[in-house]
C-alpha cells in the first residue's frame, strides 16, 4: 500500500520558539515528504522488478524501502510525539511501564535524553515497546539501522541535523533538552495502550 504523508496535528508555528516554524514546515513538507516519495517510488520499482522477473535489484529496492519506509514511520510518530501544550505523564499503563523497565522516571529520563544525544550522525532517540509489552530505548542511526525487528515505537526524538540545526545549530543536547519538555505524553499513553494490548 501507498504511503501518504499524515496531517500535522498542528500549526507550523505551534512549537516556536523550542522549534521554529521555518524548521517545521521544511522538514514537514520537504523532507518528509522525501521519504513518503522515496517509499512509493521503491515500491513501483519492485512491482516492475517482479513483473520482469528480474530479481537483481530486489536487495536495493528492499534497502530503499528499509531506510524510506522507516523514516516515514519514524516522522510520522514524531510529529505525533511533541504538542504546543504538554503536560506531565498521568499515572496509568505507560507510567507503571516506564517505572519497571527502567526504576524510575527520571533514570528513564536521564537515558532517553542520553541515547538521542549521543547517535552517531543522523538518526533517532526512540522508546520502544518490545512484545512482552517491556520499554527499551535505541539510538538508532539513519532510519532503521540498530534497532531490533519485534520493537515498536511509540515515542521519536529526531535527531537529524534538519530537525534543529536552523535554531540550535550544533547544540543537538539543547534542542533534546526542550524537546523532551514538549513531549505530549497523552499521545505517547495511547499509543502504548494501542501497542501493549
Ligand atoms: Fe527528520
Amino acid at each position: 500500500m501507498k504511503a501518504t504523508l499524515p496531517e500535522l496535528p498542528y500549526p507550523y508555528t505551534a512549537l516556536e520558539p523550542v522549534i521554529d516554524a521555518r524548521t517545521v514546515e521544511l522538514h514537514y513538507s520537504k523532507h518528509h515528504q522525501a521519504y513518503v516519495d522515496g517509499y512509493n517510488a521503491a515500491l513501483d520499482k519492485l512491482a516492475a522488478a517482479r513483473a520482469s522477473g528480474d530479481f537483481s535489484s530486489v536487495k536495493h529496492l528492499k534497502r530503499e524501502l528499509a531506510f524510506h519506509g522507516s523514516g516515514h514511520a519514524l516522522h510520522s510518530i514524531y510529529w505525533r510525539s511533541m504538542t504546543p501544550n504538554p503536560v506531565p505523564l498521568a499515572d496509568g499503563r505507560l507510567k507503571s511501564a516506564i517505572e519497571a523497565s527502567f526504576g524510575n522516571f527520571e533514570t528513564f529520563e536521564r537515558e532517553f535524553k542520553t541515547a538521542c544525544t549521543i547517535v552517531e550522525a543522523s538518526g533517532w532517540g526512540i522508546l520502544a515497546v518490545a512484545p512482552d509489552g517491556r520499554l527499551e530505548i535505541y539510538t538508532i542511526e539513519k532510519h532503521q539501522d540498530l534497532v531490533e525487528i519485534g520493537f515498536v515505537p511509540i515515542l521519536a526524538c529526531d535527531v537529524w541535523e534538519h530537525s534543529y540545526y536552523l535554531s540550535y545549530q550544533n547544540r543537538r543536547a539543547d534542542y533534546v533538552e526542550w524537546f523532551f519538555r514538549m513531549i505530549d505524553w497523552t499521545s505517547v499513553a495511547t499509543s502504548y495502550e494501542e501497542v501493549a494490548a
